[in-house]
């Protein structure tokens, strides 16, 4: 019998700067027959996220680097094409770290099961998984919003930053988005129900801009970007603000730490809190809240949107996409 193949993105080195096409090299390997408690799998929908290119870096941060040479790591939802594992059978869907490849075998511990609809599975990469756990512990452990309070959001039309303002309407907030361009702008507050939105492109001073959109000062600061955006955000802090420290997108790519204003002295005059937190710091409580989670998107208090691109050749594009803001919402691949 044929050996299986499968197609694989891969490492070239590590990119200084912003990666481009050369950063990445398509293979095709072989797939092993699953041994006893593994599970083969046929890939339908690959997660591109912002963290990846933490991960193309010899630096350590909170996960491994990978190495050059490596498939590119990362989550996917598959169809189970073979299973030799107890929990698992054929055309089941399932939630799985494949990577960029279009099929693999792994072992069934590492998988958990999709209760979607294969069309709407991909939601298991964005508001029902990773993304929106992500808003949801962020916002509500370490923003700690309290209704009548004013929630600022950059990255706002993104996969988390489109679900923390909503979650923050929710709480009873005023919820601010920040995003690039006009159409995201109109996206945000025409139809996710946010109060007000500010294309950062259109801006020079940013803190001027910001500020008539939140006349009370801003309570909670949810960064997803960091750089210029979350400089003006700074500038409108109230006493006791906390700032969620989510993201910094703005320097991922930054081949220099960038210099920007001291924080501190802001913070101590404002008695602020700013937090970091990595999503995985809240795994115990996981299913709480994809419960309500997929309450909210199934009785569509919370508005969902994907990118999706199409075709295994094209995930370095959709990654790439990421740092150029061509999504709006989750950015996935559909395979
Ligand atoms: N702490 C955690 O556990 C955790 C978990 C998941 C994600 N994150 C972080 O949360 C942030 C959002 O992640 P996501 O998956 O939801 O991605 P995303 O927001 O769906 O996609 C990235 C967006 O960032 C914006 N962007 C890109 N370069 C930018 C720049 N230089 N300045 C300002 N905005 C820029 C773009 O939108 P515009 O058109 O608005 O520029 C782009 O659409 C990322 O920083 C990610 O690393 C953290």
């Amino acid at each position: 019998m044929a050996t299986l193949q499968s197609e694989c993105w891969i490492l070239t080195g590590y990119p200084e700067g912003m990666p481009d096409d050369s950063t990445f090299r398509l293979e095709r390997r072989p797939v092993p027959a699953p041994g006893d408690g593994e599970v083969g799998l046929e890939t339908l929908y690959i997660s591109v996220d912002p963290y990846m290119r933490g991960r193309m870096s010899p630096v350590k941060s909170y996960v491994a680097p990978l190495s050059p040479g490596d498939v590119i790591a990362g989550a996917a939802v598959a169809r189970v094409a073979e299973s030799r594992h107890p929990d698992f059978a054929a055309g089941d869907l399932v939630l799985a770290p494949l990577g960029w490849r279009t099929a693999g075998v792994l072992p069934g511990g590492l998988l958990q099961k999709v209760a979607l609809s294969a069309n709407r599975a991909s939601l298991a990469l964005g508001a029902l998984g990773m993304p929106g756990l992500t808003a949801y512990f962020g916002l509500l452990d370490v923003g700690q919003p309290k209704p009548g309070e004013t929630v600022l959001v950059s990255g706002a039309a993104g996969a988390v930053g489109s679900l923390v303002g909503q979650i923050a309407r929710l709480m009873g907030c005023r919820a601010v988005g920040v995003a690039g361009s006009d159409d995201k702008v109109r996206w945000l507050t025409e139809e996710l129900g946010f109060h007000a939105a500010l294309n950062y492109k259109a801006h020079e001073d940013l803190r001027a801009a910001l500020a008539p959109l939140c006349p009370d000062g801003v309570d909670v600061y949810f960064d997803n970007v960091g750089g210029a955006v979350s400089d003006a955000a700074l500038g409108l802090i109230n006493l006791r603000a906390r700032l969620v420290i989510c993201g910094q997108i703005a320097q991922y790519n930054a081949k220099n730490p960038p210099r920007g204003p001291r924080p501190f002295a802001t913070l101590l005059v404002r008695r602020a809190r700013a937090e970091g937190f990595i999503i995985f710091d809240f795994k115990e409580r996981f299913p709480e809240a994809q419960q309500r989670l997929s309450t909210w998107v199934d009785d569509g208090r919370l508005r969902v949107r994907e990118t999706v691109i199409e075709g295994f050749a094209n995930v370095p594009k959709a990654f790439l996409g990421l740092f150029a803001g061509e999504n709006t919402g989750k950015m996935i691949v559909r395979l």
